[in-house]
C-alpha cells in the first residue's frame, strides 16, 4: 500500500498533530521498562523540528478507561521522551483539547514540541466521537501518524482527526508497512512463518491466513502442545486446549491443501515445574506429571535448517518460556539462525506481536533482524490478513 508520507507537506511554521503511541511499560521505580517505541519517533520528529513544525505530540497511555487517572499521566513520560529524541524541552499541557491548549499550540516557536495529556482521559477517544476528532484536530494544522501500533484501533486520534487535517504517514509508520509488505505480501521466493506463544485460541485467524500464504509454518510454545495433543499425543501436565483441537486439525488439513509445511515440535523440553531440572523428550514421550516448556534441540535444527531454504522469515511468539532460562534456549537458537542468515544477506526477517519483541530483546537478538515490530494486536491483526482503519485515511 502507498502511503501519502512527510514529503508531501510544506512543514515551514505549521503545527504537525502527530498521533504516536507512547503506551509503555514501567518498572516498579517507575521508569519505562523498554523505550524502543520512543526510540522509533526520532526520526519523524527530527525531521518536523528540521523542517520548522510546531510539534504536537498525542498518545495514550494505559486504559483509564475516559477519566482522568493520575497514574496514567504523560507527565511520567516528558523526561524520558526527551532524552530518547535527544531533546531538551518538551512542554506537557495539561489536556488533549479545549481553548487553552489550542492556544498554546499556535504558540509554539517553530521546531519546538508539546505533549498533550492522555487522549483516554476523554471518553471521546476510544468512543470515536466527532466532535472531540474535530477539537483535536483544532491542536494541529497537518497529521501525521506514526503509530502503526494503534492502527487497528477505530479511535479519534486515529481515523476521527484524518476527516479534518490533511494526513500522512511518518516515518517510522512507513518504514512498518514496508517491512511488513516485504514479508508476507511481496510475493517473490519462499516465506517461512514461525508462530509461537501460549494459546492457539488467540492465533487461530493468524494460523488460517498464514498456511494459505507460506511455504512452511512452524509452530512452538505452548501452542505446538494443543496441535500435538489435537492428534492424540498425551502431553501431561502441559497447557493445551482441548476446545481448540478441532481448530487446530482443520489447520493441519487446510495447510497440506494449500502445500504449506506444517512443522511441530518433534522433541521437547519438559519440566515437574518451570523452577526444576530440565530434560529433553521425543514429543510422543512427555512424562504424566510434566509439562512441556520449550521445544527441543532436534526441532531447532528442523526449523533453522528450513530457515535456510526459504527468502523471507515472518515470526510473531516465542517458542518456549522465554522468561526462564533455559527454557529461552528454543528461541535463543532459531533465532539466532535467523539473525545469521540475516546478516549473511540471504533471510529478510521480520518480527513482532506480543512479546516477540520483548523476547529477542532480552535474548540481544533483535539487531540482527531485518525489522523488529513495537507493535503488539497491530501485527497481528495484520499477519491475520485483516484491514487496519489507521491506514486507510493515509493512503496515497
Ligand atoms: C498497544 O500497546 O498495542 C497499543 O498501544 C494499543 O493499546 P490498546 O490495546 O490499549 O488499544
Amino acid at each position: 500500500m502507498k502511503l501519502r508520507t512527510l514529503d508531501s507537506i510544506s512543514w515551514e511554521g505549521q503545527r504537525a498533530l502527530v498521533r504516536c503511541d507512547l503506551n509503555i511499560a514501567f518498572h516498579p521505580d517507575g521508569t519505562p521498562s523498554d523505550v524502543s517505541r520512543m526510540e522509533r519517533l526520532r526520526p519523524t520528529i527530527a525531521e518536523l523540528v528540521g523542517r520548522g513544525a510546531k510539534v504536537v505530540l498525542a498518545s495514550h497511555l494505559g486504559r483509564p478507561g475516559g477519566t482522568v487517572d493520575p497514574d496514567l499521566s504523560l507527565t511520567q513520560l516528558v523526561e524520558p521522551l526527551g532524552e530518547t529524541l535527544g531533546v531538551e524541552e518538551i512542554a506537557l499541557l495539561g489536556d488533549s483539547a479545549g481553548d487553552t491548549i489550542e492556544a498554546i499550540t499556535r504558540g509554539l516557536q517553530p521546531g519546538g514540541i508539546a505533549l498533550l495529556e492522555n487522549l483516554r482521559f476523554h471518553p471521546g477517544e476510544e468512543a470515536n466521537d466527532p466532535e472531540f476528532a474535530a477539537a483535536l484536530a483544532r491542536l494541529g494544522d497537518a497529521y501525521v501518524n506514526d503509530a502503526f501500533s494503534v492502527a487497528h484501533r477505530e479511535h479519534a486520534s486515529v481515523v476521527g482527526v484524518p476527516r479534518h487535517l490533511d494526513s500522512v504517514a511518518g516515518r517510522a509508520f512507513e518504514t512498518e508497512v514496508d517491512m511488513l509488505g516485504r514479508a508476507l505480501d511481496a510475493g517473490d521466493g519462499s516465506v517461512m512463518a514461525i508462530v509461537g506463544g501460549s494459546k492457539v485460541s488467540s492465533k487461530i485467524v493468524a494460523l488460517r491466513n498464514l498456511v494459505g500464504r507460506v511455504d512452511a509454518l512452524a509452530v512452538g510454545g505452548a501452542m505446538a502442545n494443543t496441535f500435538l495433543a489435537a492428534q492424540g499425543l498425551d502431553l501431561g501436565k502441559s497447557l493445551v486446549e482441548p476446545e481448540m483441537f478441532d481448530e487446530a486439525r482443520a489447520i493441519i488439513e487446510a495447510a497440506s491443501r494449500s502445500g504449506c509445511e506444517l512443522m511441530l515440535p518433534v522433541d521437547v523440553v519438559v519440566s515437574d515445574d518451570a523452577a526444576a531440572e530440565p530434560q529433553v523428550v521425543p514429543a510422543e514421550q512427555v512424562p504424566s506429571g510434566q509439562s512441556v516448556y520449550d521445544i527441543g534441540p532436534e526441532t531447532c535444527d528442523a526449523y533453522g535448517n528450513r530457515l535456510t531454504t526459504v527468502q523471507t522469515l515472518l515470526w510473531s511468539g516465542p517458542l518456549g518460556l522465554y522468561e526462564v532460562a533455559p527454557f529461552d534456549q528454543g528461541t535463543a537458537v532459531v533465532g539466532r539462525t535467523a539473525a545469521m542468515l540475516t546478516r549473511g544477506g540471504v533471510l529478510t526477517s521480520v518480527a513482532g506481536g506480543g512479546d516477540t519483541a520483548a523476547a529477542l530483546s532480552r535474548l540481544s537478538l533483535g539487531g540482527g533482524f531485518s525489522y523488529v515490530s513495537v507493535a503488539g494486536s497491530a501485527f497481528l491483526r495484520w499477519v491475520e490478513g485483516r484491514s487496519l482503519p489507521g491506514l486507510l485515511p493515509l493512503a496515497a
